[in-house]
């Protein structure tokens, strides 16, 4: 495989102040590198539990439904030259929509619901694509600064063959204004890798009196890769 460099400010930084906690959190000495073992590279990676049927549909989860704007979130993941990743399991977890996490640590004076968790996972098909049915996320406060809200967002996590082949990234929504003023956002420093965080409405997707759709694609690797908070 050729490797490529990444190209400067195209990846969030570990150390961006603005970002408050990226100040603990970042490494003050230079990295070390931990020799990788054959089980590194080949242990599954997966629970023994299967793919539910409604894991991929967070508006099916609960008795009831919940509240909030219904949308689908489907796109593609693929490698540095645009070939499918087939078989990666990929895992959402989010606010609902009044801006709100089911955590015990999340104290945001917003309402729960109890037809909400917020969580997801799926597997890519042949085709590298995959697909989720859930509630657009509210924007959120957190204290990072004076009056900061993270614009709305997914997470997201994508596991390759081991746990050593870990992604994390978060897609955001075309046109949110929250966008300019977050941190997180603003660490990508390139303007077109930052774009490559916010997903694409796309009418075609959307079900006629039932959901609106946007598309968000997922490269990997290569120059024009989705910014990842988290390489492992
Ligand atoms: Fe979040």
């Amino acid at each position: 495989m050729k490797v490529r460099a990444i190209v400067s400010g195209t990846q969030p930084p570990l150390l961006f102040p603005p970002y408050r906690s990226t100040i603990r959190r970042a490494p003050k000495e230079p990295l070390i590198r931990i020799p990788e073992t054959l089980s590194d590279l080949n242990a599954p990676v997966y629970g023994w539990w299967p793919v539910g049927e409604t894991d991929n549909d967070l508006t099916r989860q609960h008795q009831g439904e919940p509240q909030g704007e219904r949308i689908i979130v489907s796109g593609r993941v693929l490698d540095e030259d645009a070939r499918p990743v087939a078989g990666a399991l990929v895992e959402i977890w989010q606010a609902n929509a009044a801006g709100r996490y089911k955590h015990v640590k999340d104290d945001h004076p917003a309402p729960l619901d109890p037809n909400f968790t917020g969580a997801g996972r799926t597997i890519t098909d042949a085709d590298g694509r995959y697909e989720f049915t859930t509630i657009k996320p509210g924007a959120y406060p957190w204290r990072n600064h004076e009056n900061a809200w993270r614009p709305a967002h997914i997470h997201f996590s994508l596991f390759g063959t081991s746990f050593r082949a870990r992604l994390v990234t978060q897609m955001y929504f075309p046109g949110d204004p929250l966008m300019a003023h977050d941190p997180m956002v603003q660490s990508v420093r390139d303007d077109r890798a930052r774009e490559r965080m916010v997903s694409r409405f796309e009418l075609g997707l959307t079900r006629p009196e039932w959901a609106l759709g946007y598309v968000f694609d997922i490269i990997l690797r290569g120059e024009n890769a989705t910014p990842f908070e988290e390489r492992t």
